[in-house]
């Protein structure tokens, strides 16, 4: 621990704070627009393909200029360089943090210890491609020379939720005669069900993990293992031939595949500098470049590019990640919103939500500072969400009418996917039609003197006004191509970092992850063998005496 640049001690903070008693104590969008109507023009950046309108959050000029000058403050920019330099910016793990180095160009230069690894970055795209296209085209077949039309990736975490999350957002964009599916929990019902339609002779299994020690994972290769040389029969029984036809790796532990057993040889690196939850775009995106094509996937690596260069280059007025991370900020740390929704009007995105919290929760989940210090101030929201329209049949109402502050994006595309027919393809007005009309409801609700109007009971009035002044951020592209997704989550990852610097925590360590690992470990033989587990809580003990029992039952 040591004396550390404290966010809420700098003067920056204070003004911020200054600011919201005072000039905005109670910010509210109708005035906010009547008395400045050119923020719908103004308060509008554009990234790539990406447009992104944040003119119904709750700031004024004023407001962001101070948040600039936090940002200016607590040196987002100085680190944000120190990343893209390869420096050892995560200082728990004292490692580089270069997820942009695996879409940087063939010819580009980042060194980690003086080392270019941008060769290596593609020449592992490049084996990735190769083997991709081999599995596209039938010419990689399984063990007994059946063509493979299966693939299962078996990782979690990041191993899991980035290939799974891209594979349903570019569906339209995959070899539709080939099936995709992704197990990662250690619940048997999950490999279960991915493969109990499946037949084993047709099946590629991908075993995604960074450390290649994840206890799910683990389980579930080698149970998919059993299942597949079980199933492949007779002479081919226990086979290694067959394994190595069958399963291929994607890690940074080549002794760990080794002595799982599969050939190195079938074995996709990346590096530690890599980051569980940045990695979909390294080798753990092997699964979906089979199903889109090397091509779609350097194309996705290319949307990726486009807002890195942006974040890196863009000066702050016109800086999208920056603009979003600042307005995190803003809520989290002086209006009180705890949480923050991500609401996609795109059923290709109904996984997106669900990787974000990863990328958010786990980077900026943290109550030390980067000097081990315990944090006085908020840091990382509580990320949620589900497509649109669902949600608004579900959990809309309490952002709508329930006591919290709840800041979302909303994320939508001008033109559905070309596959649909036409009469699908009609349906889009309506799906964007419920995105705007949210934007507007939340932003400026419904008076109780336009709700009298109505002609509404005088006793109902309460129950049927909408007090709005919800923010929202709206991010509107043509279509939802790969290149568009990769701009959304290079976009998401430089909000969480631009956040995590401001806070002064280290966004990219997961040591919260840990402890869980560990009593699951011990506390697996008194469920298994029935082994007396000292130092259980008696809460947990008696769990485990009811669980026991009940098992016998
Ligand atoms: O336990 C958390 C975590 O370490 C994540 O950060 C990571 O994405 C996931 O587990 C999977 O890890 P691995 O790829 O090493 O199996």
């Amino acid at each position: 621990m040591s004396d550390s640049p404290k966010p809420t001690r700098r003067p920056e903070w204070t003004a911020l704070k200054d600011h919201r008693a005072g000039a905005l104590p109670h910010p509210d969008l109708r005035e906010l627009f009547a008395a400045d109507p050119g923020r719908a023009e103004r308060y509008v950046v554009r990234v790539g393909d990406l447009r992104i309108d944040y003119s119904k959050s709750l700031v004024t000029d004023e407001t962001l200029a101070l948040l600039r000058e936090l940002a200016a403050a607590t040196d987002v920019f100085g680190l944000r360089d120190a990343m893209f330099r390869g420096e050892r910016i995560n200082i728990t793990e004292d490692r580089a943090v270069l997820h942009t180095a695996l879409r940087a160009p063939r010819n580009a230069v980042v060194e980690v210890d003086g080392e270019n690894v941008v060769p290596k970055v593609h020449a592992v795209l490049d084996r990735m491609a190769d083997f991709a296209d081999r599995v596209r085209s039938g010419e990689w077949t399984g063990y007994t020379g059946k063509r493979i039309r299966n693939v299962v990736n078996i990782g979690i975490g990041g191993s899991d939720l980035g290939p799974a999350m891209a594979y349903e957002a570019l569906r339209a964009f995959t070899d539709r005669s080939l099936t995709f599916r992704f197990v990662s929990n250690v619940d048997g019902a999950d490999l279960h069900e991915a493969v109990r339609d499946l037949d084993p002779a047709e099946t590629l299994f991908i075993v995604a993990s960074k450390t290649f020690t994840t206890i799910e994972t683990i389980t579930n290769a080698t149970s998919a293992r059993s299942w597949l040389l079980d199933g492949l029969g007779g002479g081919e029984k226990g086979d290694d031939k067959a394994v190595a036809q069958h399963f291929v790796a994607l890690s940074t532990n080549a002794e760990k595949v080794a002595g799982f057993g599969i050939d190195t040889a079938n074995m996709f690196e990346f590096w530690d500098w890599v980051g569980g939850r940045y990695s979909y775009d390294s080798a753990i995106g092997l699964s979906l470049m089979i199903a889109i094509g090397p091509d779609r996937f350097r194309e996705m690596l290319d949307g990726f590019r486009i807002v890195d260069e942006h974040f890196r280059n863009a000066d702050a007025e016109a800086n999208a990640p920056l603009i979003l991370g600042l307005l995190g900020v803003w809520y989290g740390n002086f209006l009180g919103a705890q949480s923050h929704a991500v609401l996609p009007y795109s059923h290709y995105l109904s996984k997106f939500t669900a990787y974000l919290q990863q990328l958010d929760m786990e980077s900026n989940g943290k109550s030390v500072d980067r000097e081990g210090n315990p944090v006085e101030w908020q840091t990382g929201p509580v990320v949620w969400g589900t497509p649109g329209t669902n949600g608004q049949h579900a959990y809309y109402q309490l952002i709508h009418q329930g006591t919290k502050l709840i800041p979302a994006d909303l994320i939508g595309f001008a033109r559905p996917v070309a596959e649909l027919s036409d009469e699908l393809k009609a349906q889009h007005d309506l799906l964007m039609a419920n995105l705007f009309a949210q934007g507007q409801a939340l932003a400026f609700g419904k008076t109780s003197d336009e709700v009298r109007a109505e002609g509404v009971p005088e006793e109902q009035v309460p129950h049927r006004t909408f007090r709005g002044n919800h923010p929202t951020t709206t991010v509107l592209a043509t279509e939802l191509t790969p290149s568009v997704l990769g701009q959304l989550i290079a976009l998401y990852e430089h909000k969480v970092f631009v956040q995590g610097a401001i806070w002064n925590i280290d966004s990219f360590d997961q040591w919260g992850v840990e402890l869980g690992k560990v009593l699951a470990k011990r506390v697996e033989p008194a469920l298994t063998e029935g082994a007396d587990v000292p130092g259980l809580d008696p809460s947990t003990a008696a769990l485990v005496a009811a669980y026991r029992e009940l098992k016998e039952v």
